[in-house]
């Protein structure tokens, strides 16, 4: 049984907002040989309110209220902007701002303090709280078992067309080179295999059409998702009849990580200029005077054995 912390930046149920943070969220929940042990909110999909109100109410939808979700940064670290703030959702409790008013960072800190070598971080969404924990305290880097980042684009091309590389990265780069520079056990599911992992509207039928209320909701808000992706990009070359599951791939790669291929790799994102910025740079230490590996990048998905893995562990929820 692994103990996990989600980091996310949910935005499941913000019209218009990618729905995967919450698919992971709720993979986590019910992977069987998962402990989920808290939630870190994180701004970056949407603002850091709303994603703690959306992961409170989606935990109430789990019944899982009783998992501590402790609210994180507002702001990247050093980027001036967060995501504006959306109509509040029409949720049970517009008001939640965790659990506790224990930040985020703070409670990394603790629970790894407290749990040498028995904490998994998975984060979906920018690096900032893990950043945050680190700088709090360095030496929780030799006292995490891992980090799992869904984050960066390493061997392929970027799905953005505003954005040079991926957008976790890109909202916090100067984060996500704190991470990658500190020693931490970490692995990373980029573009190159997210892109590759989808749930299709007839994936999103079969859900509405389950036994389980809670895969029914999740085929709505699939259903939903593809279609606003299809209308904000018009002509756009992305499979209009299917949406990435991103984030539950993470989280999938914990617990299941011969669902992928692996090669160890030194990482660096670029922090510099808005044209450059979050570009990752790949070194896989194929040279003679190589690197030093800083963590492992995902290079290939077997998608059919992670969407098989995945559509039961979802339907399995009651
Ligand atoms: C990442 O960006 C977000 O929109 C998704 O939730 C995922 O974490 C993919 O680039
Ligand atoms: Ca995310």
């Amino acid at each position: 049984m692994v103990a996990l912390v989600l980091d996310t930046d949910l935005a499941m149920g913000a019209p218009g907002s990618d729905i995967d943070d919450g698919f992971a969220l709720a993979l986590a929940v019910a992977d069987p040989d998962i402990d989920l042990i808290a939630v870190t909110t994180v701004n970056g999909n949407t603002d850091v309110d709303t994603a703690t109100i959306l992961t409170g109410e989606l935990l109430r939808r789990l019944d899982r209220q009783g998992i501590p979700v402790h609210r994180g940064a507002e702001l990247p670290l050093l980027r001036p902007k967060a995501r504006p703030r959306p109509p509040t959702p029409d949720v049970a409790d517009p008001d939640f701002r965790g659990t506790t008013p224990e930040p985020a960072a703070a409670a990394l800190v603790r629970l790894i303090r407290d749990n040498p070598h028995q904490i998994t971080i998975v984060a979906v969404g920018p690096l900032t709280n893990i950043a945050l924990a680190l700088r709090l305290d360095p030496g929780i880097a030799e006292l995490v078992r891992e980090v799992v980042v869904m984050g960066g684009v390493f061997l392929g091309q970027t799905n953005r067309r505003d954005m040079p590389g991926e957008f976790n990265i890109w909202v916090d780069p100067e984060a996500a080179q704190i991470v990658v520079g500190s020693g931490v056990p970490l692995r990373f599911v980029g573009l190159d295999v997210t892109l590759r992992v989808r749930l299709s509207t007839a994936d999103a039928q079969a859900l509405e059409d389950s036994d389980s209320p809670f895969a029914r909701f999740a085929g709505q808000h699939t259903r939903a998702w593809i279609a606003h992706q299809a209308e904000a990009h018009p002509g756009s070359e992305v499979d209009r009849d299917s949406c990435a599951m991103h984030d539950p791939l993470a989280v999938a790669a914990v617990t299941h990580p011969e669902l992928l291929q692996w090669a160890p790799a030194h990482v660096a994102f670029a922090t510099g200029s808005e044209r450059t910025r979050g570009i990752a740079v790949a070194d896989l230490l194929d040279s003679s005077t190589p690197p030093e590996p800083n963590c492992r990048i995902a290079t290939d998905v077997d998608a059919e054995a992670f969407r098989a893995h995945f559509i039961s562990r979802i339907q399995s929820i009651r």
